[in-house]
């Protein structure tokens, strides 16, 4: 098989067609609130509560999301590739739980997880699903010391070494539904391109990095990644277009 280890990286745009919001367009979650209250450190220390109802809303907002046929085709990418002795690993700097929803396996959450809270005092992430505050305690060390498991910005991603061995080892590396703004995941590409891997976006549009891509299916990702998935799996290779 000529594409048999596949990394994946998917953004928010992923989710948009699941009703979850972007961070960047004019609608989206970085035109309504300023980054630095609620997504920084700083902005937690100053008004915990704050940041505690933002992700609090998000998180119960999720309850109703599902997944979309973009993320259901990265399963259905999964499951038939492992049936055949190679490997997806989906790499997402999405905080929501709908690769998980679709039955995707082993999901790399590099910038956390709303449905967790992180224990600022002993480290322990717990799943939580409920609403948290500066009151809620840490069910390991027993300190009101709990803080939404998302990194924020300013703060160094999770799973960073595992990340880049699937990088690393990968022979086709797909970015979907990301802006390409905010590193280091932006520029997961120009290392893979430099490693030699074809690189593929599939985006409404051209990302910031879209030029370093070796090749971009420009439309909804609901409808483009089932087509490139189906096509992969029958021919290994890549679709001129789609
Ligand atoms: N199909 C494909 N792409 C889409 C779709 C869709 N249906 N809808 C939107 N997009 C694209 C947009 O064109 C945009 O390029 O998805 C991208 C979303 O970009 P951002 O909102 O910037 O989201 P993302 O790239 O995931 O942001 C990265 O920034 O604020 C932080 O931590 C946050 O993980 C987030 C990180």
């Amino acid at each position: 098989m000529q594409y048999s280890r596949i990394a994946v990286l998917t953004g928010a745009g992923i989710s948009a067609e699941s009703g979850v919001p972007v961070f960047r367009s004019e609608d989206g979650l970085w035109e309504q609130h300023r980054i630095e209250d609620v997504a920084t450190y700083e902005g937690f220390a100053r008004d915990p509560v704050l940041v505690h109802n933002f992700y609090n809303k998000m998180r119960q907002e999720l309850k109703s999301r599902e997944p979309n046929p973009a993320h259901i085709a990265l399963t259905k990418l999964q499951e038939e590739l492992t049936a055949r002795g190679g490997q997806v690993t989906i790499i997402t700097q999405n905080i929501d739980d709908l690769h998980e929803k679709a039955h995707s396996q082993h999901v790399i959450h590099m910038h956390g997880e709303l449905n967790k809270l992180l224990c600022e005092r002993c480290g322990a992430r717990i799943d939580f699903d409920g609403n948290s505050s500066p009151d809620t305690v840490c069910p390991k060390c027993g300190k009101k010391a709990m803080r939404p498991d998302i990194v924020w910005f300013g703060e160094i991603p999770y799973h960073m070494e595992e990340i880049q061995q699937v990088l690393f080892a990968c022979d086709l590396f797909l970015a979907v539904g990301t802006s390409g703004v905010v590193y280091p995941a932006a520029g997961f590409v120009s290392m893979c391109r430099h490693l030699g891997k074809p690189c593929v976006e599939f985006n409404l549009e051209p990302s910031v990095v879209g030029n370093v891509f070796n090749h971009g299916y420009y439309g909804k990702a609901g409808t483009t990644m089932p087509k490139f998935v189906d096509y992969l799996l029958e021919h290994d290779a890549l679709p001129e277009k789609l």
